[in-house]
C-alpha cells in the first residue's frame, strides 16, 4: 500500500533546494538582487531561509520598524515561484538594545559581563530581551504568517550556550526547587555534598559551576546542563508563542547545531519539523579517512530523522569550503552531489546552503557559497549547484517516503553530559562518541538502517538495540531494556555501563547496576589501557555466533564474571587471560550480548553485526556484499523502494546487485546485475518495495 507523510509545506510537496540568503546586506546594490532571482532559477532553487541575523535591518530604532525591503523580497519570491522559510531574527541583535538593556549581555562562566558583539550572546531568561523578541516575531508574524511565499518558521538560529547572569542563576535554584521538592536535604543527597564539605545550608548558595567556584559535583554539572538545555528550549517555545497564532498552519523549525549544549531531541517536540546544520569536512580529517567522516554524518542524519520518525531539512551544508577549519580544501568533483543526496537518502527532504551569496565584507566573506564574489554562474560550485537542483527535481516521488528500520542504537544526552564529565577510568581519552560511531559504521557499511533512540524511549519496534557505553542509566530504564529483551529483542551493551544513575550517583551492588540481569554478567573491575597497551578478543570455538578469529582490543578492559550469560569470546593475554570478553545471555524470549572490551579492528564489528542481524532477522537493504566504504540506504513509499548507493571509499567500485530487478532513477534505465560506482560516485535506483 502507498503511504507518504504529507509534505513539509502542501504549497511546495517537493524536493526542498535553496540556502540562507542575506539581501538585506545588498540593498544598495539591486542589479545584485535582480540577478539572484535569475540565478536561484537557473540553479533550481525553490527555497531561501531569509531574515535569520536581520534585526537591526528590521528595527534600526527602538520601536521604528522597516519591513519594505523584505515586502519587496517575499513579493519577488512568489512572483518567481520561490519559497521562504522567515528567520526570527533573535540570533543577533542590535547595538542599541546592548546600550540600553545591558541585562541582554551575556554573562560568561567566570561571571564577567561581555560586551557587544558577535552573535549567539544573549541572556535567554533576561525579560527585555525576551520581551523584544516577542515584540518583533510578533510583527513579523503579522505581517507575513500568511504571505504566498512563506512555509515556514525558521526560529533564531542554532540555539546554544549558556549564561551565568544573577537572573539566570536564580532561576536555575527555582528549577533545582521543583525538581528536588523543596529539599535541600534531597538535593545534598542527589549530588553527594559531604563529599570535601560541599553540603549547602541554604538555597541562596546553590551557584552555577564556574571555573575559579565549584566544577566538581558532578550531579550539580549534569542539572546545570539540564537546566541550560531546558531554558534554551524554554526560549524557543516563548519565541513559536510569539507567531503561532497568526497561522497556526504554518510549520516551526530550529536549525541545530550545537550538538554539546542543548538536549535536541527535547527540543525536537515542541518543532513541527527538525533540521540541521551538516558540515563534514571532507577530505581533510586528521586521519584523511572520508567513509568514516561519511558513517559520523550519516549517524547524525540517522538521529535527527528519528527525533520525529519523519523527514528531517537538511538546512544549511556548504557548497563549497567553509572558513572556520584549520584548512579550507575544497570539495572534490562528484563530493557535493555525493554528501547532499546522503543527506537525503537518510530522509531529508531538502538539500540547503549555508550561504546563497558570499558576503563582501566581515568574517564570513571567504565562507562558501553557491555565488561567488565574480558574481556569475560560470563556476564549478554554481555547475555542481544547479547539478544537485536537477537531481532533486527528479526526486519529487522520495518527498515524504520513510525508512523502516529495524535496529537502534542508543545515543543519549544525559549520558553523554555525564560519562564526558567523570573523572577516571580513562582521562586521556574515553572516546564515548568515537565508540558509538565504532558501532554505527559497521551497520553502515552493511547498509543496515538504523534509528539513533534515547534511554527513554520506546523499543519494543526494535529487532535490535545497541547501546555503547550507556555509563549513565537509571532504574527504570533499565527495567524496561530487561523488559524488551524478556520479550524477544536482541539487545548489546558494552564495558563502561550501567554506572551511575539519573543523578550520577554510582548503582550499588555491582555494575552494570540495573543491566546486571539483562546482560547475566557481573563487572567486577574495569581498567583503562595506555596506548601502548594492547590486548585481544580470542572467540571460542563454536561460540553461538558462529565468529572465528582473534581480534586486537585495546583502552578500555573489564573483568566480568559470569551470572547467567555464556562466553562467546575470551581476553588474549595479561592477568586476565582467559576470562570473558564477550558473551550472550539468554533472558526470556531474547538475547542480550555483551562486549566487556573495546576491540580495535573496524572489522570485528562488521562481522560482529552481520551475525547478530542474521541472527536477529534484520534486513539489508541490499542483500549482498559491500565494498568497505560503500554503503546502501532506502526510502520506500510502500510501493516502490528507492537506494542510494553511495561510494565514499576513495576510489572506484563494483557492487553485485541482489538479484532483484532495479531501474536507475534519473535516466529510467535498467540497472546492470554489477554497478560501477566512481570515485564519490552515488546512484539513485528504484526496486519494487
Ligand atoms: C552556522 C551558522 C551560519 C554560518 C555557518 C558557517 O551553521 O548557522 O550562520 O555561520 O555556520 O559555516
Ligand atoms: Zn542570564
Amino acid at each position: 500500500m502507498k503511504m507518504k507523510l504529507p509534505p513539509i509545506s502542501s504549497k511546495i510537496p517537493v524536493m526542498l533546494h535553496g540556502a540562507d540568503y542575506n539581501p538585506e546586506q545588498w540593498l544598495k546594490y539591486p542589479e545584485v538582487l535582480r540577478e539572484d532571482i535569475r540565478m536561484m532559477k537557473l540553479a533550481k532553487c525553490n527555497v531561501m531561509s531569509v531574515g535569520i541575523f536581520s534585526w537591526v535591518s528590521l528595527e534600526p530604532e527602538e520601536g521604528v520598524f522597516t519591513f519594505d525591503w523584505l515586502d519587496s523580497v517575499l513579493d519577488t519570491f512568489a512572483e518567481n515561484g520561490i519559497y521562504a522559510f522567515l528567520a526570527t531574527p533573535s540570533g543577533a541583535r542590535p547595538a542599541w538594545m546592548s546600550e540600553k538593556y545591558p541585562e541582554v549581555l551575556r554573562v560568561e562562566r567566570n561571571r564577567v559581563r561581555n560586551l557587544h558583539g558577535v552573535r549567539h550572546n544573549h541572556c535567554y531568561t533576561s525579560p527585555v530581551y525576551r520581551q523584544k523578541t516577542a515584540l518583533l516575531n510578533g510583527k513579523l508574524a503579522e505581517r507575513y504568517a500568511k504571505h504566498p511565499a512563506v512555509i515556514g518558521w525558521h526560529i533564531s538560529n542554532e540555539y546554544g550556550g549558556e549564561c551565568h547572569c544573577d537572573l539566570c542563576q536564580a532561576n536555575f535554584r527555582e528549577w533545582l526547587k521543583v525538581k528536588y521538592d523543596n529539599s535541600l536535604d534531597e538535593l545534598n543527597h542527589a549530588w553527594w555534598t559531604t563529599f570535601w564539605s560541599h553540603t549547602y545550608t541554604s538555597w541562596d548558595q546553590v551557584e552555577s559551576p564556574a571555573p575559579h567556584g565549584e566544577t566538581q559535583v558532578h550531579g550539580l554539572n549534569l542539572d546545570w546542563r539540564r537546566f541550560v538545555s531546558e531554558s534554551t528550549i524554554d526560549f524557543c517555545q516563548h519565541e513559536i508563542d510569539s507567531v503561532r497564532d497568526y497561522n497556526p498552519e504554518l510549520p516551526v523549525t530550529t536549525n541545530m547545531h550545537n550538538i554539546d549544549g542543548v538536549d535536541y531531541r527535547k527540543l525536537a517536540k515542541i518543532l513541527d519539523v527538525v533540521s540541521w546544520d551538516a558540515y563534514p569536512a571532507w577530505g581533510y580529517t586528521e586521519d584523511n579517512d572520508d567513509a568514516r567522516l561519511a558513517a559520523w554524518t550519516a549517524m547524525h542524519h540517522d538521529m535527527f530523522r528519528t527525533f520525529k520518525h519523519k523527514p528531517f531539512l537538511l538546512m544549511e551544508s556548504t557548497p563549497s569550503l567553509t572558513n572556520w577549519q584549520s584548512v579550507s580544501k575544497l570539495k572534490r568533483p562528484g563530493m557535493h552531489k555525493l554528501s547532499s543526496l546522503q543527506a537525503v537518502a537518510h530522509g531529508s527532504d531538502s538539500v540547503q546552503y549555508f550561504q546563497w551569496r558570499k558576503s563582501r565584507g566581515s568574517s564570513e566573506k571567504f565562507h562558501g557559497a553557491v555565488i561567488d564574489h565574480s558574481g556569475h554562474a560560470e563556476t564549478r560550485v554554481f555547475r555542481d549547484v544547479a547539478e544537485v537542483g536537477r537531481t532533486l527535481a527528479e526526486l519529487q516521488d522520495v518527498a515524504g517516503t520513510t525508512t523502516p528500520v529495524q535496529t537502534a542504537i542508543i545515543y543519549d544526552w544525559d549520558n553523554r553530559w555525564a560519562i564526558k564529565d567523570a573523572q577516571g577510568i580513562r582521562n586521556s581519552g574515553l572516546k564515548y562518541e568515537e565508540t558509538v560511531l565504532q558501532h554505527y559504521q559497521a551497520l553502515w557499511e552493511l547498509g543496515i538502517p538504523v534509528d539513533i533512540i534515547g534511554s527513554e524511549e520506546d523499543l519494543s519496534a526494535y529487532k535490535l538495540v545497541i547501546a555503547p557505553m550507556l555509563y549513565l542509566i537509571s532504574e527504570a530504564n533499565g527495567k524496561r531494556i530487561e523488559k524488551y529483551v524478556e520479550q524477544g529483542g536482541t539487545f548489546l551493551g558494552t564495558y563502561w555501563s550501567g554506572v551511575v544513575g539519573e543523578t550520577d550517583l554510582c548503582h550499588l551492588g555491582g555494575f552494570p547496576g540495573p543491566l546486571r540481569r539483562t546482560l547475566g554478567i557481573w563487572a567486577e573491575e574495569t581498567e583503562g589501557l595506555h596506548s601502548r597497551d594492547l590486548n585481544g578478543l580470542v572467540m571460542n570455538s563454536g561460540n553461538a555466533l558462529s565468529l572465528e578469529g582473534d581480534y586486537d582490543a585495546h583502552e578500555i578492559a573489564e573483568l566480568i564474571h559470569l551470572e547467567g550469560a555464556e562466553a562467546l569470546g575470551t581476553y588474549r593475554t595479561d592477568f586476565y587471560a582467559g576470562q570473558p570478553a564477550l558473551t550472550m545471555n539468554r533472558l526470556g524470549e531474547g538475547r542480550a550480548y555483551h562486549l566487556a572490551t573495546r576491540v580495535k579492528d573496524a572489522g570485528f564489528y562488521v562481522e560482529l553485526y552481520a551475525a547478530i542481524a542474521k541472527k536477529a532477522g534484520i534486513n539489508r537493504t541490499l542483500d549482498t556484499e559491500l565494498p568497505a566504504g560503500v554503503t546502501a540506504q532506502f526510502r520506500t513509499d510502500g510501493e516502490s523502494d528507492y537506494v542510494f548507493v553511495q561510494n565514499f571509499s576513495g576510489i572506484e567500485q563494483s557492487v553485485v546487485l541482489d538479484g532483484r530487478v532495479y531501474t536507475e532513477l534519473e535516466s529510467g534505465e535498467p540497472v546492470p546485475a554489477v554497478l560501477t560506482l566512481p570515485v564519490h560516485g552515488l546512484a539513485i535506483l528504484k526496486r519494487v518495495h
